[in-house]
Order: C-alpha cells, then sequence, then structure tokens
C-alpha cells in the first residue's frame, strides 16, 4: 500500500476542473484526520469559502454517518469535503441526494460500472458499499454544509468490513483516482446549480432512477428500537423515505435518524461498527 503523500498528478488537479465554484480554491493534503473537519473548523474561524475543497490521500481520523468511523487508508480511496455557503431555507435531507446522484454518476462516466444509490447515499456495486457521504451543515457561526465522500478506488478490502467492497474489486482493474475526482467535482457543480435553480422535483427523479432501495425490503434501525421492517415505497420531496409494513402502516425516516439494510442481506457498511 502506498505511503502518505501526495500523488504527483494531484498537483495539477485545480488547473484541470471544469468547473465553475466547486473545488474552487482546491486544497490538497497527503495526510489529515477528517477534511470535513478542516473545512468546518475553518468555517468557525470564518476561513472557509463557498465552494473550497480538501482533497486528501489519506484520512486518521476519517468519519462516517451516525456517529461511525470511516476506514481511510492511504493511496487507497477519494476522501474530499466540499464547502458550501447556503440559505438555511434550503437545507434539508435532498441536499445529501444531490451529492448521491452526483457521485454515481461520475463514477458510471468514468468507470462504466452499474453501481447504484442505497438511500439515503450510499454508493453501492454488486450489493456492497463501496462509497459513503457524509452531510455536516450549521450555523459555523453562519449557516455552511460540508459534504464529505469517501470512494473506495483502489487495494483489497479489509476482511472486518465484509459488506464493503471498492471499484478495484468490482471491475477488476484499477483507476484513476483524479480522473473520478474531477469527474466528481464536476457532476456536483452541475447537480447542485440545477438544484439551486429548478428545486427538488429533478433530483428525486434522478435519484429515484440511481437507487437500489425503492421496491424492495428495508429494516430500519433507530437507536433504542427494535428493527421495523416494511417495503421502502417512495422518496418524499424532502429527500425522507417512505416505508410501508404488511399491516399498512407507514412510516417516514430521515437520514440523519437511521440506518436501512436490505432484507435480502445485500447490504454493506464501509464504516466500522455497524
Ligand atoms: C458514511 O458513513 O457512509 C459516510 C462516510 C463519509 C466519509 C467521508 S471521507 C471524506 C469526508 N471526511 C470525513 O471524515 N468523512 C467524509
Amino acid at each position: 500500500m502506498a505511503d502518505a503523500h501526495i500523488p504527483a498528478t494531484w498537483y495539477t488537479l485545480e488547473q484541470q476542473l471544469n468547473t465553475r465554484w466547486v473545488a474552487r480554491p482546491l486544497r490538497v493534503l497527503a495526510a489529515v484526520d477528517s477534511t470535513n473537519r478542516i473545512l468546518k473548523d475553518g468555517a468557525a474561524h470564518g476561513e472557509t469559502t463557498h465552494g473550497m475543497t480538501i482533497l486528501a490521500n489519506h484520512q486518521t481520523g476519517g468519519r462516517g454517518r451516525l456517529g461511525r468511523s470511516w476506514s481511510s487508508p492511504p493511496g487507497s480511496g477519494i476522501y474530499a469535503s466540499v464547502a458550501l455557503s447556503l440559505d438555511p431555507e434550503r437545507l434539508s435531507g435532498v441536499l445529501s441526494l444531490v451529492a448521491g446522484v452526483a457521485m454515481t454518476e461520475a463514477v458510471r462516466d468514468v468507470t462504466g460500472l452499474p453501481v447504484g444509490l442505497k438511500w439515503p447515499n450510499d454508493g453501492v456495486g454488486n450489493g456492497r458499499k463501496y462509497a459513503g457521504i457524509l452531510v455536516e451543515a450549521g450555523a459555523f457561526p453562519s449557516p455552511w454544509a460540508i459534504i464529505g465522500f469517501g470512494i473506495n478506488v483502489l487495494g483489497v478490502v479489509p476482511h472486518d468490513l465484509p459488506n464493503a467492497t471498492n471499484l478495484e474489486t468490482l471491475a477488476e482493474r484499477p483507476w484513476d483516482r483524479a480522473e473520478l475526482f474531477l469527474r466528481l467535482m464536476e457532476r456536483f457543480e452541475a447537480w447542485y446549480d440545477l438544484w439551486i435553480l429548478e428545486g427538488d422535483e429533478p433530483i428525486v427523479a434522478r435519484w429515484s432512477e440511481l437507487t437500489v432501495t425503492l421496491g424492495h425490503l428495508v429494516q430500519v434501525m433507530r437507536p433504542g428500537q427494535p428493527a421495523w421492517v416494511g417495503r421502502a415505497l417512495v422518496l418524499d420531496r424532502d429527500g425522507g423515505l417512505w416505508i410501508e409494513n404488511d399491516t399498512g402502516e407507514r412510516i417516514k425516516v430521515l437520514s440523519g435518524e437511521v440506518s436501512l439494510r436490505l432484507e435480502n442481506g445485500e447490504y454493506a457498511a464501509t464504516s466500522k461498527g455497524s
């Protein structure tokens, strides 16, 4: 496995970007605890700007959803965070779907793999998780959202993460992380701009095409409550997922609250402890 260093091709990434504002500026780091943490701290000190992006070759304290950790070995993945300064009224679960749609399209474009999305925004391929997105929003002190992308690209998938995979394993060939990152930033800018212009509808529609969750039996796990099994029906306009059990009872789940397992066992978590 490669050491924590900055790959030579990453020094010119910013010049190669076809974006207007995403990843402008771009900071590339050999190693960091968490790319999300850097941008959050920067926002608290007035140093983070809209579109500012951090890309690291290694994270020593990568963070996942629901307080989990995110395995981020050197030279293996894309660990990147984008800062957004946005109107608090726009902040909803749909923002995380914008990121999921962009990531899935970028990976499909570059690799041709038929990857999909497990609600809300886990990247899955062949029934296993290859990527996750952590959205952290708040007033730090002005309103910010930090979108953290973790994509497993290269190397051997650790045995202690049996539901995880990476793009090299899925395709049986390695991929250029720089190319994937460039495409991710471009797709994210395009979908975010569309969301600001046209609202939730096109995002919800595209997400619904890319998901592997709708129509399937799922198990909802909420902290301190027994698992709840039902069929994933439809995505609400706010990004929440409606689920119906076999007695016809319906609940709507929001991404901050739950983790979801596909009942056929095809669920995957790269995060440790899930
Ligand atoms: C998940 O639990 O599915 C979300 C994982 C998100 C990981 C990424 S890696 C880059 C960014 N920095 C972090 O500490 N976490 C996110």
